[in-house]
């Protein structure tokens, strides 16, 4: 995303153009910023040879999915749709990697068919559902253990999943437990010990922490584990953050890990391969004034980019084309829906608008299209995978027929 000659654009194409031809709201992606992402996180562990799972949750469009298995990547799921389409888009079972508090019997029977390479179970009773299923099917099933490490990952307490109090994983002495289970069960080959301690961390501490821990739990097990899978959370800049997360670090931090165990390790990253990619185009519908504030109505709402309103997240907005004069009020940029939580963002100081302009909400490919509705029985919009000058459709805009 750049200005050139005050006209914004996504690779080669103005953002004006491409508003016009294929309508408002839509989702577009930067091909070659995927590439990049991608390229970059190969590059950042390749000391480490780790297996790295895209994280579907993330972004579940299946043309994406199929561009990103081009690359090697394996996918992480947590439901049976997801995993669904991880197959669908060619992903190699052998690298698709199952978590998940919830997993219904259906979801594990399926992923048990598909011979994926890890279905990685966050309870006792989910062992033991696994088991039973297994034995049924007479198969011996390769299991992981969602380990919970009590580890803060100094990120959003909504996003924030290794603490002890939250649902994600088991506790030490639930993990020995299972681990004494597995060892006396002929249908479950125990493999994996995984964890995930939230999303969006900028800060290398709470990973190297979470390391410690592993350490410290594998120590005491005295168990070889084939994989451990570090999940993914790795945080990316939307514009307001102090902070960066130093791969090179992690990778330092991981290879002092390995030097004692010798394991394969698995990443499970999302918003760091996709959130950049990704902007919601909209259009101004209306602007309207009171003695404090400029509105900027535009026709993106909370159902179509849900982050804002679920957990106060901040994007960053740029006009599609950057008038010289700038509007010292506060600009609040709101969606039609009925709900004051229908907000984007406010803003002082913007370059002057007018209506039927469009404009772009950035680094939204992550948890944006998996996150967004119908509420307000509004469509869900188009997707476009952009790459130089040319535009693929990759999700047609949803049409009334489907809904009604
Ligand atoms: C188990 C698991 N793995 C991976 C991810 C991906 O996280 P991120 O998009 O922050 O890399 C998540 C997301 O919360 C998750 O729950």
């Amino acid at each position: 995303m750049k200005y050139f000659n005050k006209i914004l654009k996504i690779e080669n194409l103005s953002i004006d153009k491409i508003a016009k031809k294929f309508k408002t709201p839509s989702y577009c992606y930067s091909y070659n910023q995927l590439k990049k992402n991608i390229q970059n996180f190969k590059k950042s562990f390749r000391s480490i040879s780790p297996l790295i799972c895209f994280s579907v949750k993330s972004n579940a469009n299946i043309n994406l999915i199929k561009e990103i298995k081009k690359f090697g990547l394996g996918a992480d799921v947590v439901s049976m749709g997801e995993l669904m389409i991880a197959l669908k888009a060619g992903i190699n079972p052998k690298k698709i990697v199952f978590s998940g508090v919830g997993k219904t019997p259906r979801e594990i029977e399926f992923a048990i068919k598909k011979k994926i390479l890890l279905i990685n179970a966050e309870s006792k009773s989910e062992v033991i559902e696994i088991e039973r299923i297994a034995k049924l099917k007479k198969k011996s099933v390769n299991i992981g253990i969602r380990l919970n490490p009590n580890t803060d990952a100094k990120t959003l307490t909504q996003i924030s999943t290794g603490k002890k109090d939250d649902k994600f994983g088991v506790n030490d002495k639930i993990f020995f437990e299972i681990l004494k289970y597995c060892k006396n069960s002929k249908n479950l080959n125990l493999q994996c010990l995984s964890v995930h301690i939230g999303s969006q961390i900028l800060n290398n501490k709470p990973y190297e922490k979470m390391l410690q821990v592993i350490e410290k739990i594998i120590n005491k097990s005295n168990y070889n584990f084939k994989f451990i899978d570090l999940g993914g959370g790795m945080g990316i800049s939307y514009g307001q953050e102090t902070k960066k997360l130093n791969y090179q670090k992690y990778c330092i931090a991981i290879k002092k890990f390995l030097k004692n165990h010798k394991s394969k390790i698995i990443f499970e990253p999302g918003r760091s391969i996709i959130g950049n990619t990704g902007i919601l185009i909209s259009k101004i519908i209306y602007i309207k004034k009171n003695d404090k504030k400029t509105f900027v109505i535009l026709d993106a709402a909370m159902n179509d980019l849900m982050r804002p309103a679920l957990y106060g997240a901040k994007h960053k907005i740029l006009a599609s084309k950057k008038r010289s004069r700038k509007i010292n009020l506060t600009h609040e940029f709101v969606g039609p829906i009925c709900e004051s939580t229908d907000k984007f963002i406010s803003l002082n100081n913007f370059h002057e608008l007018k209506e039927k302009d469009f404009i772009t909400i950035c680094d939204v490919g992550a948890y944006g299209m998996s996150l967004s509705s119908n509420y307000n029985v509004r469509l869900k919009p188009l997707e476009l995978l952009i790459r130089g000058s040319k535009v693929k459709i990759i999700r047609k805009r949803q049409k009334y027929k489907d809904l009604i």
